[in-house]
């Protein structure tokens, strides 16, 4: 939820992001250069950047919101 949340605030912000669990796994080599203090430990990395559109990778498409949320009830 805190990840989710930079990432909200990164997107009205007009950047985007990804965060990366993977960097767990060398969190002992990334120690060895920022040299954190004893008590902390690398957990998770996000990258943050403007979208390159000129880039032509695969996209992912995101699914409608009415596949995975039902709402209940009445917001009004
Ligand atoms: C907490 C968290 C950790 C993640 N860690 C990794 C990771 O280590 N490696 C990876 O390839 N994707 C990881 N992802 C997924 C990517 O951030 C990203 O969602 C994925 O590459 C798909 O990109 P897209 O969401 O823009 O379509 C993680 C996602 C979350 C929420």
């Amino acid at each position: 939820m805190f990840l989710q949340n930079v990432m909200l605030l990164l997107r009205a912000e007009g950047l985007h992001s990804c965060p990366q669990m993977a960097w767990a796994n060398y969190r002992k080599t990334v120690a060895e250069i920022v040299s954190p203090p004893d008590e902390l430990m690398l957990f998770c990395g996000m990258s943050i950047g403007y979208e390159d559109v000129t880039v032509q990778e695969a996209r992912y498409p995101r699914a409608p919101l009415e596949d995975t949320v039902t709402f209940l009830g009445d917001a009004g």
